[in-house]
This record gives C-alpha cells, structure tokens and sequence, in this order.
C-alpha cells in the first residue's frame, strides 16, 4: 500500500529538507520502498546519506505549501533517534529508515529503506475528505508538466466541494493556494 506522507531527508552538511512522499509501504511499515524522482533535493540528499525521516500526518497545510516549494519556513523538528535526521514536531508516527539497495534505473528512482527505529507523536486525528482533497491537488500541482491541463483543471473542480463543506480554514487555504500556483503555472506558460 502507498501511504502518503512528508519525508525529511538531509545532506552531508546537516541541512534539512522536508517533501511530500508516497511509499510502498511494507506489512505494518516493516520496510518502506522510497521512490523519488531523480533530480529533486530528496533523491540528492537520499544518495548522500542514505538516511531519512517518514512521516505519517493527518494535517494538509505543510504537505501542500512543501509540494509547490513554498514552504516559509523548516517546521519544528528534533533529533532522530537512530539516525543522522530529523523527526517533525508535529507528526502522529515517525519512521526512521537507512537506504539499503538503490535502483536509479528509471527518472523515478526506487530506494529500499529498512525502518530502524519508529515513534508516535499524537494520535491520528481522523478520515476528513477536505484533507484528503488537499493531497491530491497537491498531487496534481507537481504534476502540471505531465498531466494534460483539462484534466488537472476537471479535477481541482471535482475536488472543490469536498474542501469547502467539509474543511476548516487549513484545508481552504491550502487548497486554495494550489489552484493559485496551477493558474500561475498556466499564465506563465502562455506568456513563456
Ligand atoms: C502526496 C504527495 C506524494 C508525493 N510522492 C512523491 C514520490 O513518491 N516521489 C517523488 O519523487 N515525488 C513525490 N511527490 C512530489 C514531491 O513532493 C515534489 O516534487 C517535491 O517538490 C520534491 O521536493 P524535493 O525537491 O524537496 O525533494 C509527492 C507529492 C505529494 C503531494
């Protein structure tokens, strides 16, 4: 099962970064398959210190601000137990990993990762469509240059009511930040 989350992964000087993904998840989290495309700051980082962060959240905001590069800042984090990382202040479990196989055969590359250590934070607030149609207008967003335009813009409409009857303000903004950056993507498209 893919399980979406927010990885944090670091380089060989310490420097945090945090990125929504989806792994394969294996049994309950025994082992994780990372999958990141081949030029993002995950993968570079990934190579480099073959260690990371996964993080199972219930909130929308940092996955979707993280997914489109506009995160204003590094959310709260402390120390990894077992690993060189960093673990998210505000996360229900956390999931640390060392990478043991890499596979860069394809733009999207597959990393094995072996959980070496696990935690809770809070519990799981609970199922919310709001939440759920955030993620995939964040999706959507880092999509843009593969997914044909009619369709990301018939599926931000499908998911426009499910964020404004059942989301609170987190979920609004969010999701209406995404249509914000896709219709900026579009312009500056147009005007390229
Ligand atoms: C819910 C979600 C899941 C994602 N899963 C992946 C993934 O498995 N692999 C990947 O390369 N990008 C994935 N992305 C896209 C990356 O998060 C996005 O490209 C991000 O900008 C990469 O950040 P980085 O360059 O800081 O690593 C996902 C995005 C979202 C919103």
């Amino acid at each position: 099962m893919i399980v979406e989350g927010l990885l944090t992964s670091t380089n060989a000087d310490g420097k945090i970064n945090v990125a929504p993904m989806g792994p394969i998840v294996r049994g309950d989290f025994e082992s994780l398959l990372l999958r990141p495309f081949r030029g993002s700051t995950t993968y570079a980082n990934l190579i480099e210190t073959r260690t990371a962060v996964f993080h199972v959240v219930d909130r929308v905001g940092v996955i979707a601000r993280a997914a489109v590069s506009r995160l204003d800042r590094l959310p709260d984090t402390v120390a990894a137990t077992a690993v060189s990382g960093a673990v998210l202040v505000d996360c229900c479990r956390w999931f640390e990993v060392k990478i043991r196989d890499v596979d860069i055969t394809n733009e999207r590359s597959e990393m094995q990762a072996e959980v070496v250590y696990a935690g809770q934070r809070r519990p799981y607030f609970g199922l919310n469509r709001a939440r759920h149609a955030v993620i995939e207008a964040a999706i959507l967003a880092t999509r843009v240059h593969l997914v044909p335009r009619d369709e990301i813009e018939s599926a931000l409409q499908m998911l426009a009511p499910a964020v404004a009857r059942t989301g609170g303000p987190e979920e609004t903004d969010a999701f209406d930040m995404l249509q914000r950056h896709i219709e900026l993507h579009y312009v500056g498209e147009a005007s390229a």
